[in-house]
């Protein structure tokens, strides 16, 4: 018996998915139990698909002729997006076949519908490269921490991001040159914005809360920041304080809700976090009898994705070919997550003012900080030409104060561009 695989998508992760299963067929068949051959490949262009066509694979326009194929039997989606690939996954769950797929941005939206329709049709949707690339989370997640209770995990998930935060840092390269940097490596998504808007790492982010709490996590209600607003004084300015900017993925499983986020942070350099540095990922999870775990990989690029792919066709072939049973991740939809808002956060917060460099200014910055319950632990500021940067650290706050009062702050008519607040992380600090 011969398991066939089709692929829809022969872009990065596609060409380094169809790569590895010619090259290592010996090696993956004696990891599954079975022979596996590319037996089908779809692409938007048909320019693309002829390479393929002269190997003697079978090529399409339509993935919905590649779905049909009985040559098929496990579907591969890597074609991205949200609903369209939703629709051919439905379509090859309900003829019974197996799905692999890298589509995060699919999973977090339609996952909470799409595992118990693979359930009821006997069948199953495997996703490991969505969330991490190389890195084994989801297995992790699912089997090696059951017995640990993981609520709370801090993860760097963004390798686009992290490549151009450890540019502007290691090499003081500017946001635009460590992104274009970032797209040569083939680690951006189509549309970058998903990447330095936080998008990406909120559909990651969202997978991974449902995974920690069992319920789902809609990740269009999380709250949601990019790197964009991320200068290079910025950068200096966590230098001095001990710590590096890194765009984290935080969920905290609480009594009242999950805090389930997206947005830049301090982390002091000797958290393990600050230490993951270019396109790497990292999990830390904070497992109640496991104790701390980090998880660290690739989490982008063409073959540590496609190795986690390609992994997951093995697995879902040995299980074809066994007639064993399914994975059933329907519990992973069965109720909405109630998510608790950010106001209820606390911790102590980076502020930056970029201000009128002239009398009274910081005084009255310090007295709205004040009145509002904001203690200030230190503040530096270099001195400019007619506006400078003010750069204040407190200490522990509520983030309602902090909101507040740089609500008030921006209104004063000395503050010149929008303020950068950004959060500190500590959690797991090794001392
Ligand atoms: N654009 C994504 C990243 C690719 O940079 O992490 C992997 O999901």
């Amino acid at each position: 018996m011969t398991i066939g695989i089709g692929i829809i998508g022969t872009g990065t992760v596609g060409s380094g998915v169809i790569e590895l299963l010619t090259t290592r067929a010996p090696s993956l068949a004696h990891a599954a139990g079975v022979e596996v051959q590319v037996v089908a490949i779809c692409a938007k262009e048909s320019s693309e698909l002829e390479p393929y066509a002269k190997a003697g694979i079978s090529t399409t326009t339509l993935a919905t002729d590649l779905i049909d194929d009985p040559a098929v039997h496990i579907v591969v989606e890597l074609a991205g997006g949200y609903d369209l690939p939703k629709s051919w996954v439905e379509r090859a769950l309900k003829s019974g076949k197996a799905v692999v797929t890298a589509n995060k941005a699919m999973i977090a939206k339609h996952g909470g519908h799409l595992f118990p329709f693979a359930f009821q049709h006997g069948t199953e949707i495997r996703f490991e490269a969505a969330v991490g690339g190389a890195i084994p989370i989801i297995r992790s997640l699912r089997e090696a921490f059951v017995a640990s209770d993981a609520k709370s995990l801090a993860c760097i998930i963004n390798g686009t991001s992290n490549y151009i935060l450890s540019r502007m840092a290691e090499v003081g390269m500017d946001f635009s040159a460590a992104l274009a940097e970032a797209q040569a490596h083939g680690y951006a998504e189509a549309d970058p914005t998903f990447d330095v808007e936080g998008i990406d790492a909120a559909h990651k982010v969202a997978i991974l809360a449902s995974l920690c709490s069992g319920q789902r996590v809609d990740f269009q209600k999380m709250h949601v920041e990019g790197i964009t607003k991320i200068s290079a004084t910025d950068v200096a300015g966590a230098r001095e304080m001990g710590c590096a900017i890194k765009l984290l993925g935080l969920v905290e499983i609480h009594e009242d809700g999950i805090d389930a986020r997206v947005h830049p942070c301090l982390v002091p350099y000797k958290h393990p976090l600050a230490g993951v540095n270019g396109a790497f990922n990292a999990v830390f999870i904070d497992g109640s009898t496991s104790g701390p775990s980090l998880l660290y990989g690739k989490g982008a690029g063409r073959l540590p994705t496609a190795s986690a792919v390609v992994a997951d066709i093995v697995d879902a072939a040995r299980r074809i070919h066994d007639k064993t049973a399914v994975v059933n991740l329907s519990w992973m939809g069965a109720k909405d997550a109630s998510l608790r808002p950010l106001a209820l956060a606390e911790g102590r917060y980076y502020l930056r003012f970029q201000v009128a460099d002239k009398p009274g200014v910081l005084g009255r910055v310090a007295t709205i900080l004040g009145e509002n319950g904001v203690s200030v632990a230190s503040m530096v500021q270099h001195e400019g030409k007619g506006t400078t940067s003010m750069v204040i650290d407190t200490h522990h706050a509520r983030e309602s104060d902090v909101q507040t009062a740089v609500a008030k702050i921006t209104a004063m008519h000395d503050i010149v561009q929008p303020a950068v607040v950004l959060r500190h992380y500590d959690r797991g600090v090794v001392e």
